[in-house]
């Protein structure tokens, strides 16, 4: 997947004004907005369409995860959105994701719309191998993503969510068209913050990572727009 720019920004508030505030700044700045599950909780479709800018493409990130019937329907909510890409828990099963895949597609073939982008979380990496083992995965993480990224990709769905640790795992596992959306980005001259596990923008896009998801580099910067800016030229965009 190649985009003109592979940054989508996280938009983490409840807040439709601050939101709507960093997408007026950061239009020609980032390749994508992305709203999360506590935007989405707090605010619903209209808050989502008050907080963007309609230049920007839309990445909605919903870790959908329930039976197949009801992923579908709310998949096809999403659909109607105009969502370019979002997201589901692969542990839902082949099932779900191919149910949540074919509504998607239904929906926005309706509407005239493109598809959404379907990709999935494998194993949160908030969890460590003890969490995972707990909750039933057995032997190191890294097979379990490997084999629901396999899973994600038979179901039909085009890409998961990894850790910059996991980017050439997953792509020697599932080849160079599948999507790989990636967080726990910082740049050099960034804060860290809570992200453990990170690379730069260039580093996670000379490992093959096509869509980056950047979060506060951006949005607790002084001047985000710059921050999004100084990006843009390390990506030599
Ligand atoms: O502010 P920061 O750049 O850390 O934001 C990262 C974004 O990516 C947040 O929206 C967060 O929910 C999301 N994310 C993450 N780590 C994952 C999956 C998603 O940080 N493993």
């Amino acid at each position: 997947m190649t985009l003109a720019n592979p940054v989508f920004v996280a938009l983490d508030t409840t807040e439709p004004d601050v939101a709507a505030d960093l997408s007026r700044r950061l239009a020609g700045r980032v390749g994508g907005l992305k709203f999360g599950l506590e935007f989405f909780t707090a605010n619903g479709p209209a808050g989502v369409a008050a907080g963007r800018d309609p230049s920007l493409p839309l990445f909605l990130d919903l870790k959908l995860h329930d039976i197949p019937n009801t992923v579908a329907a709310a998949m096809r909510a999403v659909a109607r959105l105009g969502v370019a890409v979002t997201t589901l828990h692969a542990a839902g099963g082949r099932e779900m994701i191919r149910a949540a895949v074919d509504a998607g597609r239904e929906t926005a073939a309706g509407l005239g719309l493109p598809a959404p982008k379907v990709v999935a979380v494998t194993v949160l990496t908030s969890l460590d191998r003890a969490a995972a083992e707990a909750i039933g995965f057995v032997g190191p993480i890294e097979d379990q993503v490997r084999r629901l990224a396999r899973l994600t990709q038979e179901a039909g769905a085009d890409g998961v969510v990894c850790s910059p640790l996991e980017i050439e795992a997953v792509r020697a596992e599932c080849g160079p068209d599948f999507t790989l959306v990636v967080p726990g980005i910082r740049p050099i001259w960034s804060e860290v913050g809570d992200q453990k596990r990170f690379l730069t923008p260039g580093e996670a896009r000379a490992r093959g990572a096509d869509i980056l998801v950047i979060g506060r580099p951006i949005t607790a910067a002084a001047d985000p727009a710059a921050a999004a800016a100084r990006i843009q030229a390390e990506l030599g965009l």
